[in-house]
């Protein structure tokens, strides 16, 4: 199984936990990291000890989403590291049978928020902060967040984190319906729901989860294709060259010249 040193995975009381350990870049995803989480989603899925995932972060960050860097490689055709793993992980979160459980403290960016749509349900930290800057970063929207979000949280709403790329507080998240609770400590939360989960009888619980996704699935993981191929589109255009080379000179982008 694809292991990092940056995901921490671990189970117990039939609750496996997998976590983003990569403090110091924000929890950023690596390809590495991807190849790891889809590996550790893929096993759940398919052991029949496990009845619910938790996916959770560290205590001041849940991640900044992907990794800037890896974006620039793939931009440029480099090799090394596997773009796939992350299709990989969108899919394993988007058909995956059993309760997924998010907790988050501090940033949630980028897929560190559109994984979330993929969770039932979702504890958030007063200190929460939710963004899907695709926009900004001359990018598109992707894990199915372009049906998702408006869904979730109605097309005007949408728009205000798809378009304008506006930040959500934890109370805000709360209100648009994008979490379930705010936790001072939402690890504790997030464990507490698994744990009821985890007892509850395993075959009712997986249909019933299939039964409420049953007539968005198929729609979400087309979304998904189609996302995918404008996003890969979109990492090789300048417009991303512009936001990736702004984040690391610690600028904001100019797109005057397009
Ligand atoms: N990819 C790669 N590195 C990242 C990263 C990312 N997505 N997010 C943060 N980092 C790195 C920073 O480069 C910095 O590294 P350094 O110490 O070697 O310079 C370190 O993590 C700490 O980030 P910093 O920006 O100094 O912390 P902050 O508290 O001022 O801001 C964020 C935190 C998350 C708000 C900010 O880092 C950010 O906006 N990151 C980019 C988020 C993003 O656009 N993600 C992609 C979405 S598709």
């Amino acid at each position: 199984m694809a292991q990092s040193p940056h995901i921490q995975v671990s189970t117990a009381e039939r609750i496996t936990t997998i976590r983003f350990d990569r403090p110091d870049k924000k929890n950023a995803l690596t390809f590495e990291m991807y190849a790891a989480l889809a590996a550790a989603m893929e096993a759940a899925a398919g052991d029949v000890e496990v009845r619910a995932v938790v996916l959770a972060g560290s205590r001041d960050c849940f991640t900044a989403g992907n990794d800037l860097g890896d974006f620039v490689r793939t931009a440029q055709g480099a090799s090394g590291g596997d773009p796939a793993a992350a299709f990989r992980f969108l899919r394993a979160i988007a058909t995956f049978d059993k309760p997924l459980i998010g907790a988050v403290a501090g940033v949630a960016i980028g897929i560190g928020t559109t994984m979330l749509l993929h969770c039932d349900l979702v504890y958030a930290g007063p200190n929460a902060r939710f963004k899907v800057p695709f926009v900004d970063l001359g990018l598109v929207p992707e894990a199915g967040s372009s049906v998702l979000l408006p869904a979730l949280v109605g097309p005007r709403r949408a728009a205000q984190l798809l378009l304008l790329g506006e930040q959500l507080d934890a109370p805000t998240a709360l209100d648009w319906g994008l979490i379930n609770g705010i936790a001072d400590d939402p690890d504790a939360a997030a464990q507490a729901a698994a744990r009821r989960l985890a007892q509850a009888a395993p075959s009712a619980l997986r249909i019933t989860k299939s039964l409420t996704r049953r007539t968005t699935r198929d729609t979400v993981l087309e979304a998904m294709r189609i996302e995918g191929e404008a996003f890969a589109e979109r990492l090789r255009s300048p417009e991303a060259m512009e936001a990736f080379q702004a984040f690391a000179a610690r600028r904001p982008p100019d797109y005057s010249r397009f």
